[in-house]
């Protein structure tokens, strides 16, 4: 059985008091009513080794929003996947398409990053959607079948089972338009079939494959009752331990 997961992506929110709370919160919570799910915050990088001192990992994973396409070596303000990896962090969102479109991430910058952060131990939270634009002219199959082969389908099996794939429309990312549930279930079932075709069925039916845009407690469970949507990957509403824990208790 493939892991359902619900994972948190703070983006660019919480100073670092802010967000020590907010994890301190979800841990106490977490702990004491233990998830039927795998649970992960991704945070801001400055958060990473403050909350690993105190996170329980064996119930809330801790991942990073990010990683550096080098080794190591003069690339003022980056931060390298080792680098992330020594704070206790064990996972990286890659290819979310805020990097993609304001930060120029290309699908060979992302298949660096990918091929880095594996090389360092983390797991991968590998983003995937299409635009608007895209889904109106019928080519949302077309692009996320693009982006898994330009950066994550060059791996070899055992390598790509470091992989969780998260299918985020980007008109549904922090507009409070979900995808519904049948069109998220449509798709979750093409990936997964793509998946098949490149790694054959037994690896595909083991890759988790999270939804998230203006995902939420009150859609969590009709998106989460679908065969193919293994949980979510939750921006706005992982800003808050309550509207949080609703979503974790979605599985419930
Ligand atoms: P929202 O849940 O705020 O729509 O963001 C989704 C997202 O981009 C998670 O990576």
């Amino acid at each position: 059985m493939r892991k359902k997961i619900v994972a948190g992506n703070w983006k660019m929110n919480m100073n670092l008091q802010d967000g020590i709370a907010l994890a301190k919160e979800l841990n106490e919570t977490l702990n004491s009513n233990k998830p039927n799910c795998g649970v992960i915050i991704c945070t801001p990088f400055i958060h990473l080794a403050s909350i690993a001192q105190f996170l329980n990992q064996d119930v809330i994973a801790l991942g990073a929003e990010n990683c550096a396409d080098k080794e190591k070596g003069a690339y003022t303000g980056e931060v390298s996947a080792e680098m992330v990896k020594s704070t206790g962090a064990q996972y990286v969102i890659l290819g979310h398409s805020e990097r993609r479109g304001y930060y120029g991430e290309t699908p060979e910058i992302l298949k660096e990053k990918v091929l880095l952060a594996l090389k360092n131990g983390l797991k991968v939270i590998f983003c995937i959607g299409e635009s608007l634009e895209e889904r109106e002219a019928g080519k949302q199959n077309e692009v996320v079948k693009a982006e898994l082969e330009g950066s994550v389908f060059n791996l070899t099996a055992e390598e790509f089972k470091n992989i969780v794939i998260a299918y985020e429309p980007i008109w549904a990312i922090g507009t409070g338009k979900t995808a519904t549930a049948e069109q998220a279930e449509e798709i979750h079932a093409y990936i997964r079939s793509i998946v098949a075709e490149k790694y054959g069925n037994e690896v595909a039916e083991e890759t988790s494959i999270l939804y998230g845009g203006s995902c939420k407690a009150s859609n969590a469970p009709e998106l989460f009752a679908k065969p193919d949507i293994d949980g979510g990957l939750i921006g706005g509403a992982s800003l808050k331990a309550a509207d949080f824990m609703g979503i974790i208790d979605a599985w419930k």
